[in-house]
């Protein structure tokens, strides 16, 4: 069934909404992210993004974290996004579950990211990607600038950044 995107909100994680913005993570970790292998996907979980890091990473104003949620007060998609430094903002995690996709809700959710980026005087937005998701990316301007056959973890890395301004020292500073 198709949702118009007209009828999710997008807002930022918060304590009301992690629960929910965590099942959702949980489940795009174990399905969206199918070039991670099993072993890797479960490690993160374990490790890296527990439910507890992420409530530190909110009362620590960690990281810029954006939600689709919807009607029934469910979180749907998350980009997951620096808040900037040296005048880059970085895209670490974004996606959506699988039946709210391809409806223009990731576009809306990085066209909030983009406007941050620009709100912190970032000249730069950048990410790593897969071929399975880069189109998506070169649709809203972003560029191919590196490819690496083994980055972190030891997946292949397409290295892509959207270019918002030139650099400019006072905007750092
Ligand atoms: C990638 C993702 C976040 C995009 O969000 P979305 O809401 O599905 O994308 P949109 O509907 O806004 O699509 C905008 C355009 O990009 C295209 N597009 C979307 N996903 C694409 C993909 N994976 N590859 C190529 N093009 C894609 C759409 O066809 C659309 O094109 P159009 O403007 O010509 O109609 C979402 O598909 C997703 O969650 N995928 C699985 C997880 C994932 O791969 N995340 C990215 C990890 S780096």
């Amino acid at each position: 069934m198709e949702i118009p995107a007209s009828q999710l909100v997008i807002a930022d994680l918060n304590e009301v909404n992690l629960i929910s913005f965590y099942e959702c993570f949980c489940s795009l970790m174990r399905e969206g992210y199918g070039q991670f292998p099993t072993q890797l996907q479960e490690y993160f979980l374990d490790h890296d993004y527990t439910l507890a890091n992420f409530k530190v990473w909110i009362d620590r104003n960690f990281r810029k974290v954006i939600l689709a949620i919807n009607q029934e007060n469910k979180v749907v998609g998350f980009l997951i996004g620096d808040h900037a430094y040296g005048g880059v903002c970085f895209i670490s995690w974004f996606g959506l579950l699988k039946e709210y996709r391809l409806q223009g809700i990731g576009s809306q959710m990085l066209g909030k990211y983009i406007e941050y980026a620009h709100i912190r005087k970032a000249h730069l937005i950048e990410l790593y990607t897969y071929n399975g998701a880069s189109g998506f990316y070169e649709k809203h301007g972003f560029k191919l600038i590196g490819k690496r056959e083994q980055g972190f973890f030891g997946q292949k890395n397409l290295i892509m950044n959207l270019k918002l301004r030139d650099f400019n020292i006072n905007d750092i500073i």
